[in-house]
């Protein structure tokens, strides 16, 4: 039997309520966000994004249907979530039960901590492999320092032969119809599992140990918070964009600019609002994702951009950042022209863009120049605007 021709499903536990993490997030650990994405929705993709994998059903809390809704994570391999239980033990069982009744049951079945989101596809394969060939497969590290057992006086009791000991990781994985089985006759047992290995163990089942992976650490402390970030700004590239872009004069009263309106003589000409230092922003934002221009993605022949307020563009690439597990670093923004004056007005501008880009001011420049009378700026016939903007991105290749 291979992988191939297995039907592989995945039960995520996210019903957990994080008592270790204490008040130290705003949200529960599993919606947290590292690096703008939340815990869970990067668990979530590891599993969507694995050729091996053909269902993947998160188990949550009756707490937090909202807060899962506003993942918004759509895909044919994810199923709708069902609800846990008040023991992990539990929200495995019920999502056991739920598989049990699919269309199509699994072969295999691979059991996660919602909280792991960094788990590897080569964890996943290798899982899936040893399930097929032993039953059961269980991703473990090694203990690396001198193991203890402490008597409840505190006094080391003796010193065990740490070769033989190994610290249990998740997906753990089975062959469904026994962990099926084994989860039901531990219903009735006196004691509560932590793990679904314990529970094939106590059934009786094989389950094979196969390397774990030191990356795949489960987010318990706020300390891990940190570690999560780190580790994956160390996965982390900086890409810099520029961009370009001029609109002329016609007849009006005021110019839009950066996100606020100017008093002016006259307005600015284009098919939107012409905001031309916003337009130059989403410019270089899209050039450092090198995801195309605006023009490609706001059409000018779509009557719907017609006098739109250029917010919704800068909106867009942030969006589209944020999507691909980005940051926006900083934004400057040059403004070119005779008039009107834009001294007076920067700080509003890199205020209302901020809030546009949703981060601080602090990373928002925005500073004009003249071009010394010369040329089309310098006839006062339009403004140019030129910008650089800094983006930490996933390293992809
Ligand atoms: N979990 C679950 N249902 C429960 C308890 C835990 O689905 N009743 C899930 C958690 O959401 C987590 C995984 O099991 O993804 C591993 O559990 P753990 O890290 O212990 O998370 P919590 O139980 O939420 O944290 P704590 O033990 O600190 O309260
Ligand atoms: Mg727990």
């Amino acid at each position: 039997m291979t992988r191939q021709n297995q039907h592989v499903a995945v039960i995520i536990v996210a019903a957990g309520s994080g008592q270790r993490m204490g008040q130290h997030t705003a949200r529960p650990k599993q919606y947290q966000p590292i690096a703008s994405v939340p815990v869970l929705s990067r668990t979530i993709s590891a599993f969507l994004t694995s050729n091996s994998v053909d269902i993947v059903l998160p188990v949550i809390s009756s707490d937090h249907q909202s807060l899962f809704d506003e993942l918004a994570i759509e895909h044919p391999k994810l199923a709708s979530p069902i609800l846990g239980g008040s023991e992990r033990q539990a929200s495995v069982f019920n999502g056991l039960k739920a598989l049990s009744t699919a269309e199509q049951k699994p072969d295999i079945v691979l059991i996660h901590d919602a909280a792991r989101p960094f788990v590897a596809n080569k964890t996943i394969d290798e899982c899936i492999d040893a399930a097929i060939q032993f039953g059961g497969a269980l991703p473990a590290l090694p203990v690396t320092d001198t193991l203890k057992q402490v008597g409840s006086s505190g006094l080391v009791h003796r010193t065990l032969d740490r070769s033989l000991h190994f610290l249990a990781q998740t997906p753990q994985t089975f062959q469904f119809d026994a962990i099926f089985d084994a989860h039901q006759a531990a219903t009735t047992a006196a004691t509560v599992f932590t793990d679904d290995a314990s529970i094939a163990e106590w059934a009786g089942m094989n389950v094979k140990v196969i390397e774990g992976d030191p990356d795949n650490f489960k987010i318990t402390i706020p300390a891990d918070f940190q570690r999560a970030e780190m580790a994956l700004s160390q996965q982390m590239e900086t890409r810099v964009g520029s961009g370009f872009d001029v609109h002329a004069f016609e007849q009006g009263d005021h110019v839009t600019l950066g996100g606020i309106q100017i008093p002016h003589i006259a307005k600015l000409k284009g098919h939107s609002d012409a905001d031309v230092g916003l337009h130059t922003l989403t410019d270089a934002l899209y050039g450092a994702m090198a995801d195309g221009d605006i023009g490609q993605h706001f059409p000018p022949s779509e009557m719907e951009w017609h006098q739109a307020d250029s917010a919704i563009f800068l909106e867009h690439a942030v969006s589209r950042l944020k999507d691909r597990g980005g940051r926006l670093v900083h934004l400057d923004l040059t403004l070119i022209c005779e008039a009107p004056k834009i001294g007076p007005h920067c700080e509003k501008m890199r205020q209302r863009i901020a809030q546009i880009a949703e981060v601080s001011m602090s990373r928002v420049s925005v500073k004009a120049t003249t071009t010394e009378q010369l040329g089309f700026t310098g006839r006062k016939e339009g403004i140019a605007a030129q910008a650089a903007v800094t983006i930490e991105v996933p390293v992809k290749e």
